[in-house]
């Protein structure tokens, strides 16, 4: 681990250094991200783009996806990328299906795992792996709307403001630590469609930032704040 204390501690002000500065030393100060998919990838996609235009210093070692017709592992195979598939009913239970991911995501020296639109909770046996080094998006301003149908809870509600969220992903579900948010109006004539389709658009923006913000290093957490570093 590369930060200074116990990190696992939400109670702690623990500042993260930077990753990248000594590859030797440990995984975690790898850029090599994980990415865990369950369908079409857009997210994935955006990180491939950021990361082939420069915008983002990462490189992505391995692509998993729970679901062997997942879209976006042609994704991942088109850029070149590692894929593989772990469909989680061939494991006995949800201990072993995470201890296999932690497995493989840790045997390509992978310091940071990107959930994009994996649709499977995530144990304790792949928190304890990478403790504050999971993140998730998802299509909502939290604490508003966490699990499925976000934009369609939103608009059911009422809301005149929604949005996306990156968050270091915790044992509770939707539930951990902000790290970027943005915000997007709902009009009066959106239809979950419309609206899915304009906050795609900035989680596309959005999860680059969040992965870039995090390899960087300096973040600190303080209890359920997220700093990010000063420029
Ligand atoms: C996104 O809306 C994301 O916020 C949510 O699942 C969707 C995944 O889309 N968690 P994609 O597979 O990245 O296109």
């Amino acid at each position: 681990m590369n930060t200074q204390g116990q990190g696992s501690d939400p109670g702690r002000s623990v500042t993260h250094s930077a990753t990248g500065s000594d590859p030797g030393r440990s995984i975690t100060h790898s850029r090599r991200i994980g990415v865990l998919i369950s369908g079409r990838g857009s997210n994935l996609q955006a990180l491939i783009d950021a990361i082939a235009e420069g915008s983002l210093n990462a490189e992505i070692a391995i692509v998993i996806s729970n679901k062997a017709d997942a879209a976006g592992l042609d994704r991942a195979r088109a850029a070149g990328i590692e894929t593989l598939v772990l469909e989680h009913r061939s494991f006995a239970s949800r201990d072993d299906y995470d201890a296999a991911i932690a497995a493989e995501l840790r045997s390509r020296g992978v310091s940071l795992v990107c959930l994009a639109g994996f649709m499977r909770l995530v144990g304790p046996r792949l928190l304890d792996e990478y403790p504050q080094r999971i993140l998730n998006i998802h299509p909502s301003l939290l604490p508003a709307f966490p699990g499925v149908d976000a934009q369609r809870q939103a608009l059911d509600h009422g809301i005149k403001v929604t949005g996306a969220t990156v968050h270091i992903v915790t044992g509770e579900l939707d539930g951990g630590p902000i790290v970027v948010q943005a915000a997007v109006p709902v009009r009066d004539d959106d239809t979950v469609e419309l609206l899915s389709a304009r906050i795609l658009i900035e989680e596309h923006h959005l999860y680059p930032e969040a992965v870039r913000i995090m390899l960087n290093g300096g973040w600190r957490l303080d209890g359920r704040r997220f700093f990010r570093a000063l420029e």
